[in-house]
């Protein structure tokens, strides 16, 4: 029987899928794995937009579950479900003085969609701290762990979005987070290091880290539970320097992140931002006034609606810049 996705996904757009089933045990997460066909896979679907009824069904990942693992002096392993909430892990760590995952405080979602989209911000990436992942098979309902290399972390990529879509699902994930005083602090993001100096901290602990990206993040990111979004909605494009060095002729301002002698990234948010789509609305759906890489959702039940603004922006980003933007979340459409 159809259900509807709305209380499933951060976007609120009320499509419907086949059936939802929800796993909060290895077993019930094996056994709908044997009663359903190509089953989309959310946690708290904060990173996706169903653009229309979609005939699949659904499973929810909401394994718990937070355990000690192996130690040092130097670092704790932490292996946590992938039902687990992301940010109340990092709340847990704080309390536990485990460091590692403090600038990534506030991303909504799940523990298991973090190393899928290799999850970052303010120059930290689930990358830097994570050691393994458990995942099923979805067909055999097998168990195994793979290495953090093994599962290919790229810019808010993955190989479970690549070669393994579909096949394997995240279970747990084990972290390899330090203990005090072998804390090592990402402070070098502008917006840090001014939140920090504002409040007079000069020798900051994880927890004055943590407090201070919170506060960055509720200035320019909306609440999901009040302004449903899903965050970035677009990756920030990566061009070849000389495409760079080609737009800053014209573009004198434009901001570029180093990636490598070949390539760099340039903040999707300033490009749109520039081609004048900030706090723009269209209908029922806009671009968000603070950051003009979340789209956000006034009351729209179809998602479509977001879809459709998503490619004026593209088609606007494109003539303006000759940059192609390509989506961050995840598209369900016919
Ligand atoms: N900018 C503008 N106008 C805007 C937004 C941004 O000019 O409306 C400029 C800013 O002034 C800055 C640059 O663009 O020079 C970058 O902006 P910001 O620091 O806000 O970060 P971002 O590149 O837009 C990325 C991640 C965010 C993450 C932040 C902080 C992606 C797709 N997004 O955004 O991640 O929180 O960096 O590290 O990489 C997410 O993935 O959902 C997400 C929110």
């Amino acid at each position: 029987m159809a259900q509807s996705i709305r209380d499933y996904n951060t976007f609120r757009v009320d499509h419907e899928v086949s059936s939802i089933h929800q796993a909060t045990t290895i077993e019930e997460l094996r056994a709908a794995c044997e009663a359903v066909d190509n089953p989309i896979i959310l946690g708290d679907g904060s990173n996706v937009l169903f653009a229309a009824d979609i005939d699949r069904p659904v499973i929810v990942i909401d394994m718990k579950g937070i355990t000690l693992g192996d130690e040092s002096d130097r670092w704790q392993e932490v292996i946590v479900g992938a039902g687990e909430n992301w940010h109340d892990l990092v709340l847990w760590a704080l309390d536990h003085d485990l460091g590692g995952i403090e600038n990534l405080s506030l991303i909504p979602g799940k523990c298991g969609a973090a190393p899928m989209q290799n999850i970052g911000a303010y120059g930290v990436e689930i990358a830097d701290t994570l050691w393994s992942v458990g995942v099923m098979d979805r067909m055999t309902g097998a168990l195994f762990n793979l290495s953090k290399s093994a599962c290919k972390l790229g810019y808010r990529d993955s190989i479970f979005k690549n070669e393994y879509k579909g096949q394997y699902i995240i279970t747990s994930i084990k972290l390899r987070l330090t203990k005090a005083p072998h804390h090592k602090l990402n402070i070098s993001y502008g917006d840090i290091k001014k939140q920090l100096s504002d409040q007079g901290i000069s020798e900051p602990t994880i927890k004055d880290v943590s407090k201070a990206v919170i506060a960055i993040r509720e200035s320019k990111l909306p609440d999901p539970k009040k302004l449903p979004n899903a965050g970035s909605f677009f990756k920030n494009p990566v061009i070849p320097i000389h495409q760079y060095d080609e737009l800053k002729k014209k573009h004198s301002d434009m901001p570029s992140y180093p990636v490598s002698d070949a390539v760099c990234k340039v903040p999707a948010g300033w490009l749109i931002d520039q081609a004048g789509w900030k706090g723009v609305m269209l209908g029922e759906v806009g671009v968000h006034a603070q950051q003009a890489l979340v789209i956000v959702n006034h009351g729209a039940k179809d998602g479509k609606q977001i879809l459709e603004l998503s490619k004026m922006i593209q088609k606007s980003v494109f003539e303006k810049y000759g940059i192609n933007l390509n989506t961050e979340v995840n598209l369900f459409r016919k």
